[in-house]
């Protein structure tokens, strides 16, 4: 889909081909270019709005179709509620909504007018950029759909005064968009297409962003000591790798921030095997890698003024002749112990050497990790806040802000050593799993903060937000790319100068 912005001339014209989308709100009083058009229709809106629900909330639409004396198939008012209230979000989703019916419509072009709002060229934007995140589609498998399931939109036209400013805001935006769109097809592709070498090679492409991107195999992995993160590999086939990332954007002796992302490419559970119904899901359990890939992409996409680095651990956790047994212990890097009591928590041990590699190699100023680590943070959250784990105040508030600014929230569970006590070992210095089964999510959190060598952190459990079953306005269906957004915001409100 193409978007583009265009300064409207004269007075508002609906005819152009297909669709005209215009915004309206609560009061009885139309914006100035919905108004033309009523008029110039006879007042067929006014009526058509008098006689149906439509009151001009947000989220709010409705159809006027073939009207007479109109080229358009279609006029579509769109509620944004009062103007005065209306936030970046209730733009995004105007678009991302506007984008979702007329591809169900059938409509191939249309145009929205912007006005009648605080900051119209913002306004545009946002409504850009949501329109671009709803027209995501993983359907590259798919050779058989027929044309007329096919999302149709192929032009969206923002007409708003001030176009080359809108033009200007969205820039960026789209930058971010392209960081999601890659994390999103990340976590979308099964694991037989996206092995830790495949996704290491994927990363390449950042380097045309100017992203620095090393990739270490196993011999090197070995040589570092990462035997926490290799043992988890160990029953596949594939080759476990570790990517890193490298944007430097910011002053050249500044730490740098860093991101790092569980990158289980497929998690079978290993020996402690999963139950069949549902394991394909542990397709997408490299979804914190893939975050942090997005998030690079992002970053570098739209140049912003920072250091940061990202670290993915990339292994597929098979069952095999090789395999790690519960009881293995394995040193990690850092050179604690840790015994393997169960080898479908095996997140934590890819992060236990992500995590310690980072810190040291990099001596950032902060590191934030994000992985699906458990099912427990499901049952706790579901789908609609990520859990949060911290041991800095700073780092939490600035990232549960972040998380509202974008719609990407994140909750705060908390830390305490009465928690990580449970971890204690009689045969290692740790052991991968805690007593029960109670505050499971807590004490895989304990688990990678002995991992940290006490560098500020925070930790994003992203088992319930990664996928989703449902489409939501600028979200499709699939894989969410939830965390880019958050973290770009993060970065971008906090680290750049
Ligand atoms: N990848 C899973 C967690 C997960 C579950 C992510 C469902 C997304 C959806 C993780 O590796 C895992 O298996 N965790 C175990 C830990 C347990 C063995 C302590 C879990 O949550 O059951
Ligand atoms: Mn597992
Ligand atoms: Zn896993």
């Amino acid at each position: 889909m193409k978007i583009s912005f265009v300064e409207p001339k004269g007075p508002a014209k609906d005819s152009s081909v297909g669709a005209v989308a215009v915004i309206a709100t609560p009061d009885k009083k139309l914006p100035p270019t919905a108004a033309a058009i009523d008029k110039s229709l006879s007042g067929a809106l006014t009526r058509a709005i008098a006689g149906s629900k439509f009151t001009g909330k947000p989220g709010q639409s409705i159809n006027l179709l073939a009207p007479a004396r109109s080229k358009a198939h279609r006029i579509i008012a769109c509620g944004i509620g009062e103007a005065k209230k209306a936030q970046s979000r209730t733009f995004e989703d105007l678009g991302g909504k506007l984008v979702a019916d007329l591809n169900g419509a059938g409509e191939k072009e249309a145009v929205i007018w912007v006005d009648g709002v605080e900051d119209a060229a913002e306004a545009a934007a946002r409504i850009a950029y949501g329109a671009r995140l709803r027209s995501y589609r993983f359907d590259k498998y798919r050779t058989k759909e027929p044309k007329e399931k096919k999302p149709s939109l192929r032009r969206l036209s923002v007409a708003v005064p001030g176009a080359a400013q809108a033009r200007k805001l969205f820039a960026p935006l789209d930058k971010i968009a392209e960081g999601v769109f890659f994390t999103r097809d990340l976590v979308s592709e099964p694991a037989n297409v996206l092995f830790p070498a495949e996704f290491a090679n994927r990363t390449k492409a950042l380097e045309e962003l100017g992203v620095k991107v090393k990739i270490l195999g196993e011999k090197e992995l070995n040589k570092l000591g990462m035997r926490a993160l290799l043992g988890v590999g160990q029953g596949s086939v594939r080759e476990s790798q570790l990517v890193v990332m490298q944007w430097n954007g910011g002053q050249p002796k500044e730490a740098p921030v860093a991101f790092v992302g569980k990158g289980v490419c497929f998690d079978t559970g290993g020996i402690s095997i999963k139950p069949a119904p549902g394991m394909e899901d542990m397709k997408w359990d490299m979804g914190g890698a893939g975050v942090v890939t997005g998030l690079m992409m992002a970053l570098a996409g739209r140049k912003a003024a920072v250091n940061a680095v990202g670290v993915i651990g990339l292994v597929e956790n098979m069952p095999g002749g090789n395999a790690q047994r519960p009881g293995d212990i394995v040193a990690s890097m850092s050179e604690q112990t840790i015994e393997v009591l169960n080898t479908d928590a095996e997140g934590r041990l890819v992060l236990a050497d992500a995590l310690w590699y980072t810190q040291k190699e990099f001596k950032p100023k902060f590191m934030v990790d994000l992985a699906t680590l458990t099912g427990a943070i499901i049952i706790a959250l579901g789908g609609e806040h990520a859990g949060l784990f911290s041991d800095s105040d700073d780092l939490s508030e600035q990232l549960t802000a972040a998380g509202l600014a974008v719609n990407e929230k994140v909750w705060r569970l908390p830390l305490h050593e009465n928690y990580d006590k449970e971890l204690d070992c009689d045969a290692a210095d740790v052991k991968n799993i805690g007593g029960g089964r109670s505050a499971g999510s807590i004490t895989a959190a304990q688990f990678l903060k002995r991992f940290t060598n006490n560098v500020p952190w925070a930790h994003l459990d992203i088992a319930g937000v990664t996928w989703s079953k449902k489409d939501a306005p600028t979200v499709p269906k699939g894989g969410t790319g939830f965390g880019v957004r958050l973290l770009d915001r993060f970065v971008a409100d906090n680290y750049e100068d």
